[in-house]
């Protein structure tokens, strides 16, 4: 079913993404490193649950979420924890055979603890007795970190990835973002400082729906539920909601809910959605207001050019600001995805996010 609220597990309920399943099935044989990228809620962690479940490879997914931006070891070492008892039991006996030995690993039935300080997980010979597993079975290993952005602040995550890319044949690296720009950053693919310094990835990118796929979507997602919905319906739902997936599945879970799929319920979701999206705004101008003047700003207008966006901050504050505070602003709403550019205008990248800041502006 297209309208589960939750990320999606199973092929049959992620529509489309066929391209992008193909070509994570051949970077597999090739790429030590696969980059998912997407802006918040166009599917990343679906279309990774589903390619990796349908890879028949051994596979594990670290979730990220709530850890600061700068994680000890001992936290990374918890999720790695969590991540390997979640392990397909096909595997999970055979590669937890494969660490008994190892200092700091327990088993115990069906459960594998890892310790963490001085008698605790060394993290390179984890990965040296998981690829030597992977190696013997014929595998790879996928290891994926979903929003790996969230914990950019700890360096020595990438020099850990470097280290695995370089050595370890059989162990597949898989790392999505949604905030594209602070991951590549972090990553450091093109800065001759980073550990990952000119290593090669296999970019996947999660495009938002074009209007026909959304309609598509949004026929084939009522049809299975069973629920009528007219073609103005439909029309309107994707005029309001954009192409992003997660906002027209959760208008389809919406209308499964109440049995019915009207107008009303499109403007209760664009509502809905708005706050949402406004919510992970407010959380920018946290670090400076001047996030939530230029967001403002950009909402009225709709779009904007540097020296506009600069103005309108300097009425606001009353005081002149210098070119490099602007361009600092400006670069961080782009690498987090807020914003995008083009010729040399700058324009808000999710119309939900405008709607939102119309309803309630961000403080400033
Ligand atoms: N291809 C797809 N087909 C059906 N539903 C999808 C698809 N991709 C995402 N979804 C739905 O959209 C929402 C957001 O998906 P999610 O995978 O959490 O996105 P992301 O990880 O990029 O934020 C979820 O409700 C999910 O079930
Ligand atoms: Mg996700």
């Amino acid at each position: 079913m297209y309208f589960d609220p939750r990320p999606k597990t199973k092929k049959e309920d992620l529509y489309n993404r066929t391209k992008e399943l193909e070509a994570f099935t051949k970077a597999i044989a090739y790429s030590p490193l696969i980059v998912v990228t997407g802006l918040r809620r166009t599917g990343k962690t679906s279309f990774l649950n589903v390619a990796m479940a349908q890879s028949q490879q051994p596979y594990t997914m670290l979730d990220l979420r709530g850890l600061p931006y700068n994680p000890s070891y001992a936290d990374i070492i918890r999720r790695i924890e969590a991540a390997f008892n979640r392990l397909d039991r096909q595997w999970f006996s055979g590669l937890t055979d494969a660490l008994k030995h190892l200092r700091g690993v327990s088993i115990m039935g069906n459960e594998v603890t890892f310790g963490w300080g001085k008698t605790g997980v060394d993290l390179p010979e984890l990965f040296s007795k998981i690829d030597g597993w992977a190696a013997k079975e014929n595998k790879h290993f996928l290891l994926a970190f979903d929003e790996i952005q969230i914990v950019r602040g700890d360096k020595w995550i990438p020099r850990l990835f470097a280290h695995i890319a370089d050595s370890y044949r059989n162990i597949t690296l898989v790392l999505t973002g949604s905030e594209c720009g602070l991951m590549f950053d972090f990553l450091g693919f093109d800065n001759p400082n980073a550990p990952l310094y000119g290593r090669d990835y296999v970019q996947i990118q999660m495009e938002n729906f074009s209007r026909q796929q959304s309609k598509d979507f949004l026929t084939s997602g009522f049809a299975q539920i069973g629920l009528p919905i007219t073609t103005e319906i439909v029309d309107y739902a994707v005029d309001n909601l954009d192409g992003i997936v997660g906002w027209l599945t959760l208008f389809g879970s919406r209308c499964l809910s109440k049995q019915s799929a009207t107008a009303e319920i499109v403007d209760a979701v664009v509502l809905e959605a708005g706050r949402l999206a406004r919510e992970e705004a407010v959380k920018l101008t946290v670090n400076s207001k001047r996030y939530g003047i230029a967001l403002n700003y950009l909402t009225q207008t709709g779009e904007a050019s540097w020296g506009q966006i600069k103005t309108a901050i300097q009425v606001k504050m009353g005081h002149s600001i210098t070119n490099a505070a602007v361009s600092i602003l400006l670069n961080a709403l782009v690498k987090t995805g807020f914003i995008v550019k083009n010729n040399d205008k700058y324009t808000i990248a999710d119309p939900l996010l405008i709607r939102g800041i119309k309803e309630q502006p961000l403080p400033e």
